[in-house]
C-alpha cells in the first residue's frame, strides 16, 4: 500500500500522524483463491484464538448470518480498512499482515449440516497423558486471528467479538506469541518457552508434497483443511531442575542451534542409528524427536505453534506457560493421531508437558467470490 505524507490537519487530529514513512504495519496478506489465509502464511508475531458456541436453538441461518458478518470484517481489516460500523477506525490503519482463519467443530456440523454435506472429521481419541480442562475444550466455531502488531490484533478481536455477540457466546480466548517482527531475521525458526528451537522439521509451502499434506480433496470441501488445537502446559518450575545435557537429551537436539545431537547445524538430518563409544544411541529412542519422527512421509503435518504465558490461575508457580500447538492437515486421523499416540505412549518430554486443552475443526476453503467463509458448506 502506498504511504502518503500526512497533511497538517491529519497531523493535528490523528494520534499516529507522525507515521509518514514506510512501515511493516502496512503489510497485508492477500486473499487466496482456494484456501483461507493464515495457514500457509508465514506465522505472524501474535495470535489470538477465539472460540465461540452458537446460542442455544440457533440453526444454520444464524450461522450463515454470523459468518457473513465476520468474513466481511476479516476482509476489510486485513486490507487495512475499518470494519463496518467500526467505532475505532484508526486502529484498522496498520493491518500488520492480519489474517483471520475460521473453522467449525464436528459437533456443530453434525447438528446443522446434512450428512452428505459434512466433511469427514472425527473427534480425537483420548490420550492417557492429557489433563484436559473443560474451559479449554471444543468450541463450535474458531477464529485464528494473527497479526504482527498486538494493537491491530486486539482491534480485530474486538470487532469480531462485537459482531458475533448476537449469535454466539465466547467459549474461550487464547493468546499466543512468537518473536516480535524485527527481533530475529525473517525465516528464523521460533523458540518455545523451554528455550528449544521449535518448528525445524515442518512441511513448507515450497515443498512438492505440501498441498497433499495440508489441503483436503474431499468432495465439497476441496481446498479446506483440518486444525488440531492443543493447549499444552509446560511445568516450568520442574523443568528448572533439569540441566542442559538432560534438556538436550529430552528433545534429541541441541539448545544452542537446534541441531540434532548427531549433527552440526539445525537442518542436518538426525541419525537415529548412531551410537556413542559405549554403544548407546546418541539420540535417545525415547526423546521427543525420535518419537515424533515418522518414517511414513504421509504422516506429516504443518505445525504453526505459538507460545503462551499467562498468570498461573492458582498462583502456585506464578506462571502458566506452554504452547498453543496448532497442526493443520488434510486428514487428522491419518496424519496427526498416530504421531500423538506415539508421544502419548512414550516421550521423555511428557514428564514436563501435558495437554490441558484439545479441539479439532474443519477449516473450510476460501469464500466464493462475494461469498463468506463456510459458504461451500452452508449454502
Ligand atoms: C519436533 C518441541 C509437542 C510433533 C519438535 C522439536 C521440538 C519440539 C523442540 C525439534 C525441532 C523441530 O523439528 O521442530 C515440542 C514441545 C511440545 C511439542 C515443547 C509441547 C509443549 C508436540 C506434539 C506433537 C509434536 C503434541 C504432535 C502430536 C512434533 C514433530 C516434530 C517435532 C512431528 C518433528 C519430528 C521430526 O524430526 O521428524 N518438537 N513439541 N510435538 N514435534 Fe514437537
Amino acid at each position: 500500500m502506498a504511504v502518503t505524507a500526512s497533511t497538517p490537519e491529519q497531523t493535528a487530529t490523528t494520534p499516529d500522524a507522525g507515521a509518514t514513512g514506510a512501515s511493516d504495519g502496512y503489510q497485508t496478506v492477500p486473499a487466496l483463491d482456494v484456501h483461507q489465509v493464515g495457514i500457509s502464511t508465514p506465522p505472524q508475531a501474535h495470535a489470538t484464538l477465539l472460540g465461540w458456541n452458537l446460542n442455544p436453538g440457533s440453526g444454520v441461518e444464524q450461522l450463515r448470518r454470523m459468518m457473513r458478518l465476520l468474513s466481511d470484517d476479516a476482509v476489510r481489516l486485513a486490507a487495512g480498512s475499518p470494519a463496518l460500523a467500526d467505532t475505532e477506525e484508526e486502529l484498522a490503519r496498520f493491518p500488520s499482515r492480519l489474517t483471520v482463519t475460521f473453522g467449525f467443530s464436528p459437533q456443530l456440523m453434525a447438528r446443522l449440516l446434512p450428512r452428505q454435506r459434512r466433511p469427514r472429521l472425527a473427534e480425537l481419541p483420548t490420550f492417557g497423558q492429557d489433563r484436559l480442562q473443560e474451559q479449554w475444550g471444543q468450541s463450535d466455531v474458531i477464529a485464528q486471528v494473527c497479526a504482527d502488531d498486538p494493537i491491530t490484533l486486539a482491534h480485530a478481536r474486538r470487532m469480531l467479538t462485537k459482531d458475533a455477540r448476537a449469535f454466539a457466546s465466547i467459549a474461550w480466548t487464547q493468546h499466543g506469541f512468537r518473536n516480535a517482527r524485527g527481533t530475529v531475521p525473517d525465516g528464523t525458526t521460533m523458540r518455545n518457552l523451554m528455550g528449544q528451537v521449535d518448528g525445524t522439521v515442518n512441511p513448507s509451502p515450497d515443498d512438492a508434497d505440501f498441498d497433499g499434506l495440508v489441503w483436503s480433496d474431499q468432495e465439497g470441501f476441496a481446498g479446506g483443511t483440518f486444525l488440531v488445537l492443543r493447549r499444552i502446559r509446560m511445568q516450568m518450575d520442574r523443568w528448572d531442575r533439569v540441566d542442559r545435557a538432560g534438556r538436550e537429551a529430552t528433545i534429541g537436539r541441541r539448545l544452542r542451534d537446534g541441531a540434532p545431537l548427531t549433527g552440526f547445524s539445525e537442518f542436518d538430518e538426525p541419525d537415529f542409528e548412531a551410537t556413542d563409544r559405549f554403544g548407546f544411541p546418541v539420540i535417545d529412542p525415547a526423546s521427543h524427536v525420535a518419537r515424533a519422527h515418522s518414517t511414513d512421509p504421509a504422516e506429516r503435518f504443518l505445525r504453526r505453534a505459538y507460545n503462551y504465558a499467562v498468570e498461573d490461575p492458582d498462583r502456585s508457580t506464578g506462571e502458566d506457560a506452554g504452547l498453543l500447538f496448532l497442526a493443520y492437515c488434510a486428514d487428522p486421523a491419518r496424519q496427526f493421531v498416530p504421531v500423538q499416540q506415539r508421544l502419548d505412549e512414550q516421550d521423555r518430554l511428557n514428564e514436563w508437558v501435558h495437554a490441558i486443552g484439545s479441539a479439532v475443526y474443519a477449516i473450510p476453503p476460501a469464500a466464493r467470490p462475494d461469498g463468506y467463509v463456510g459458504d461451500v458448506l452452508l449454502e
